[in-house]
């Protein structure tokens, strides 16, 4: 057992025991009662438990919590509230990016990032050009967004939602 202590949505949380087995993802669910974050698959092939550690997207189901000391960790529900959404759930709405929603709070948080790692020049599998800026196309999104399996198909409907956050066309 270990003491953790870390931000979770702006929010200092201490955990006084936290068994050193236990994933991000269940210190989450479990321990903080945030249940927007997802427990598809348990072993990394599905994204829905996606968050942000420190503004760049991980599974939370692969990592330890108590890897976490100290780090700033965004959830779904830390990126907005119904009454204030953030632009890009605003936008899974306007869009239809989703049927269940199950996968929905992990693709937000991945797309989040995703516009932000094209923003930072982070290159993809799919860029040509590693000299210069990935460009913000249909096929750099799919490509980014791969890890993120949606069992309803919503993927052109969440492609459309994240070309209008990023003022592009898809
Ligand atoms: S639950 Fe983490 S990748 Fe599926
Ligand atoms: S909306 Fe149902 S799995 Fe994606």
């Amino acid at each position: 057992m270990m003491k953790l202590s870390f931000e979770v949505n702006g929010t200092p949380c201490d955990l006084a025991e936290i068994d050193t087995r236990t994933t991000l993802l269940d210190a989450l669910r479990e321990h903080l009662r945030l249940t927007g974050t997802k427990k598809g698959c348990d072993h990394g092939q599905c994204g829905a438990c996606t968050v942000l550690v420190n503004g760049t997207r991980i599974n939370s189901c692969l990592s330890l919590a108590v890897q976490h000391h100290g780090d700033r960790i965004t959830t779904i529900e830390g990126l907005g509230t119904p009454g204030a959404l953030h632009p890009m759930q605003a936008a899974f709405v306007r869009h239809d990016g989703y049927q269940c929603g199950y996968c929905t709070p992990g693709q937000i948080c991945s797309a989040v990032a995703v516009l932000a790692e094209i923003e930072a020049g982070v290159p993809s599998h799919v860029t040509a050009d590693l000299g210069a800026a990935p460009p913000l196309t249909n096929l750099e999104i799919r490509e980014r967004m791969s890890g993120n399996i949606c069992r309803c198909g919503a993927y052109s409907n969440i492609v459309d939602a994240m070309a209008e956050v990023a003022g592009v066309k898809a």
